[in-house]
C-alpha cells in the first residue's frame, strides 16, 4: 500500500499557485479523505527565479521536465501552464511514462484530445480534465458520471467568466469594455491572450470538450460555428433591456437526429431566465438528458480558487483509484474509445432560430415597409418593432425582433436590405433564445 501520492505539477501561475494553496490549507483534509498525503514532488517553471507562493521551497522548482515526467517519485503529472505546445509533448510523455494525468488545458484538449485520450486509453492510466470546463464547477463529472444513464439531448450555458464578466459590468454599470478586460485580466480570469475570451475561442474549447464526453463523438474544433463579443456595443445592449431581454455569450449544442448544432455566439435570453441573471465570472450550464430531464450547474468559472478546486478534486479522484487499483474505469472522452460514433455537424446556415436586427436607416416614409416586405420574401416573420428618436432625412436605428426562421434566408433577406439606398450601415443582428 502506497503512503502518499506524488504529484509534478507543470505551471505555477494563476492556477498552479490556487493548487498549492489548497493543498496546504486541507491538506490534513484531503488526507483524512483518501487516507495517504498528497505531495508535491516537483514545480516546472519557465522562469525560476520568480518568487515562490507561500509555503513553497526553492529546491522544489526545476525548469527540467524530465524532473516531473521521468521522476518515480511521481504519481500524477498536472499540467497547468497552459498552450498547446510544449504542453502536449509533456503531457504524452508523462502518459508513456505510466503517469496520471490532471490538466486545465481546454485549448489543447479541444485541438489534440484524440491524441491524448487515445495515448491515456492505451496506457490505461486516468486523465482527468474537470478544470478545463467551468472552472469549480463539476460538470464533466455531472457529464461522465452522474448523467452516465441519460441521452444527452442539450447543452446550453455560460461557459467563459471573463466574457460575462465583461457583458455584466457594461450592462449593469455602463462600462467601457477595455476597462472591464484590464480588470478581468487582473483578477485571474483572463486567458494568456484575451482575444482567446473576447473571440468566444475559449468557449468553442470548452464546447468542443463537452460535446465530446456528452454525444461521444469526436469534434472537429473548426466545424464549431464562433463570434464573440467585441461586435456587441452598449446601444444594443440598452435595445436588449427594452425588449426585456439581457446579452449573454453561450455556448450551445443541441442533438439533431444524426448530427448536432455546436455554436458559440452573442445571445439575447430573456431578462428572467436564470441564465441571464448569472453575473459577473459566474458560469452557468444547463445540460437536458432524456431520463433526468434539464439539469443547470452554476458557480465560479475562473480564477485560482475555484480553478484549483476542481484540479485538486481530480487529483483526489485519481489518487483513490491508484490506492483501490481502479485506474483507467473512466475512458477519458466518457465512451469506450472504440463505441464513440462520429456526428456531423450542422452548418450554422441551418440552424432555426429568431432574431434580433438593428437597420441604421434613412428615417423616411416607407423605409419599414421595404424592409419588412424583404424580409416577407425570406420568411422571416417580425415580433416586435422599435424605433425611437425620429429624425425626418437623418439616420436612426431601427430595431425588430423575428419568430423562428433560417438562418440562410436571414442571411439573404440581411445581403438583400444592406444594399438598399436607404439603409446606411451593416445591419446587426444577434440570436435569441428562449431557453429550455
Ligand atoms: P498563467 O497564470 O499564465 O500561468 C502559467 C504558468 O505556466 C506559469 O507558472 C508559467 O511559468 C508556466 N509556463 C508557461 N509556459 C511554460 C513553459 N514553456 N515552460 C515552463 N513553464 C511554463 O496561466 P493560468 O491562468 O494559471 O492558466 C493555466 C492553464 O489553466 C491554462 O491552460 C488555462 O487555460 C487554464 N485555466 C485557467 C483558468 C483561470 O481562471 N486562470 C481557469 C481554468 C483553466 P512562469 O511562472 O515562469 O511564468
Ligand atoms: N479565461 C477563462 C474564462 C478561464 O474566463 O472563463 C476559465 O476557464
Amino acid at each position: 500500500m502506497k503512503d502518499k501520492i506524488g504529484i509534478g505539477l507543470i505551471g505555477l501561475g494563476t492556477v498552479g499557485s490556487g493548487v498549492i494553496d489548497i493543498l496546504r490549507r486541507n491538506g490534513e483534509l484531503i488526507k483524512r479523505r483518501i487516507g495517504v498525503p498528497i505531495e508535491i514532488k516537483k514545480i516546472l517553471r519557465r522562469d525560476p527565479g520568480k518568487p515562490l507562493p507561500e509555503g513553497v521551497s526553492g529546491n522544489l522548482i526545476t525548469t527540467d521536465i524530465k524532473d516531473i515526467t521521468e521522476n518515480p517519485a511521481v504519481d500524477i503529472v498536472v499540467e497547468v501552464m497552459g498552450g498547446v505546445e510544449p504542453a502536449r509533448s509533456h503531457i504524452l510523455s508523462a502518459i508513456n511514462n505510466g503517469k496520471h494525468v490532471v490538466t486545465a488545458n481546454k485549448a489543447l484538449l479541444a485541438l489534440n484530445g484524440e491524441e491524448i485520450y487515445h495515448a491515456a486509453s492505451s496506457r490505461n492510466v486516468d486523465l482527468y480534465f474537470e478544470a478545463s470546463v467551468c472552472g469549480g464547477i463539476p460538470v464533466i463529472k455531472a457529464i461522465r458520471e452522474g448523467l452516465a444513464a441519460n441521452r444527452i439531448e442539450t447543452i446550453y450555458g455560460i461557459v467563459n467568466g471573463t466574457s460575462n464578466y465583461i457583458m455584466t459590468k457594461m450592462t449593469n454599470e455602463e462600462r467601457e469594455f477595455g476597462d472591464v478586460l484590464r480588470e478581468a485580466q487582473a483578477l485571474g480570469y483572463a486567458e494568456a491572450d484575451p482575444a482567446f475570451d473576447i473571440d468566444g475561442i475559449d468557449a468553442a474549447h470548452k464546447l468542443a470538450i463537452l460535446v465530446n464526453i456528452a454525444f461521444g463523438t469526436p469534434v472537429n474544433f473548426k466545424d464549431i460555428y464562433t463570434e464573440g463579443i467585441s461586435g456587441i456595443l452598449p446601444v444594443d445592449i440598452s435595445y436588449a433591456k427594452v425588449f426585456n431581454y439581457r446579452i449573454k455569450l453561450l455556448a450551445i449544442a443541441k442533438m439533431k437526429d444524426d448530427s448536432i448544432e455546436v455554436r458559440v455566439h452573442p445571445t439575447l435570453v430573456p431578462w428572467n431566465h436564470l441564465i441571464a441573471t448569472v453575473d459577473d465570472a459566474f458560469n452557468a450550464v444547463y445540460i437536458t438528458g432524456d431520463s433526468a430531464g434539464p439539469t443547470l450547474f452554476y458557480g465560479r468559472g475562473a480564477g485560482d480558487l475555484p480553478t484549483g478546486s476542481a484540479v485538486v478534486a481530480d487529483i483526489i479522484d485519481i489518487s483513490r483509484n491508484i490506492l483501490k487499483g481502479g485506474c483507467g474505469k473512466i475512458p477519458p472522452a466518457s465512451f469506450k474509445e472504440e463505441n464513440r460514433i462520429p456526428l456531423r455537424i450542422l452548418s450554422i446556415d441551418d440552424i432555426i432560430s429568431m432574431y434580433y436586427f438593428r437597420f441604421t436607416v434613412v428615417d423616411k416614409p416607407g423605409v419599414l415597409s421595404t424592409i419588412s416586405g424583404i424580409l416577407g420574401e425570406h420568411n422571416i416573420s417580425i415580433e416586435s418593432v422599435i424605433q425611437k428618436g425620429r429624425k425626418e432625412g437623418c439616420n436612426v436605428p431601427l430595431v425588430m425582433m423575428t419568430h423562428e426562421a433560417c438562418e440562410h434566408d436571414v442571411k439573404n433577406a440581411l445581403e438583400k436590405i444592406d444594399r438598399l439606398p436607404s439603409v446606411s450601415e451593416k445591419t446587426v443582428m444577434i440570436r435569441v433564445e428562449e431557453g429550455n
